[in-house]
């Protein structure tokens, strides 16, 4: 593989360690927020973006590059408003890793280094998923929000006074 290309793909590996950190942060975020399914389903996501860098990091092995891992320049933040914010922030996060990819795979195919197109054809394919992910949580946050205000709002209506200090 000729080196201006391993070095993006070295890039996309410091990247994904990048999203796997900004996706601790929102597990993080969403336990002590008391949204412990999101949280796992965040912290799944941390796991999922390890293993992306790392079948990048078996890639740039195979093919004689010895990939080197650096911190990323900007913070994964920490800081949210809401979980619908979360879902948010994480599609734009994602569309920014698909566009990498594109542009990935388009410097490949200028090279016409098919077995790296090849390699990248999964991470394009994962791509969908991971848009699509959280297209579909934002949707989810965005059905439930008021309905799930009317629930709570219905358990808090159906307590009862109990003079306990009779007890
Ligand atoms: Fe590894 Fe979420 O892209």
């Amino acid at each position: 593989m000729k080196k201006e290309l391993a070095d993006l793909l070295n890039s996309q590996v410091n990247f994904e360690l990048y999203s796997a950190h900004i996706y601790l942060n929102m597990s993080c975020y969403c336990r002590a927020e008391s949204l412990d399914g999101f949280g796992n389903w965040m912290d799944i996501q941390y796991q999922e973006e390890i293993t992306h860098a790392k079948k990048l990091i078996n890639y740039l092995l195979d093919c004689g590059y010895t990939p080197i891992i650096t911190n990323w320049e900007d913070s994964p933040g920490s800081e949210y408003n809401s979980i619908l914010e979360v879902a948010q922030i994480s599609l734009m996060h994602e569309k920014v890793v698909t566009e990498r990819f594109n542009y990935m795979m388009n410097k490949a195919k200028e090279l016409d280094d098919f077995a790296t197109m090849n390699f990248l054809n999964w991470f394009i394919n994962e791509q969908i998923e991971e848009e699509a992910n959280f297209e579909k949580m934002i949707s989810q946050i965005n059905l439930v929000k008021d309905a799930g205000l009317y629930l709570l709002d219905q358990e808090y209506a159906s307590r009862t006074f109990v003079d306990n200090t009779q007890e």
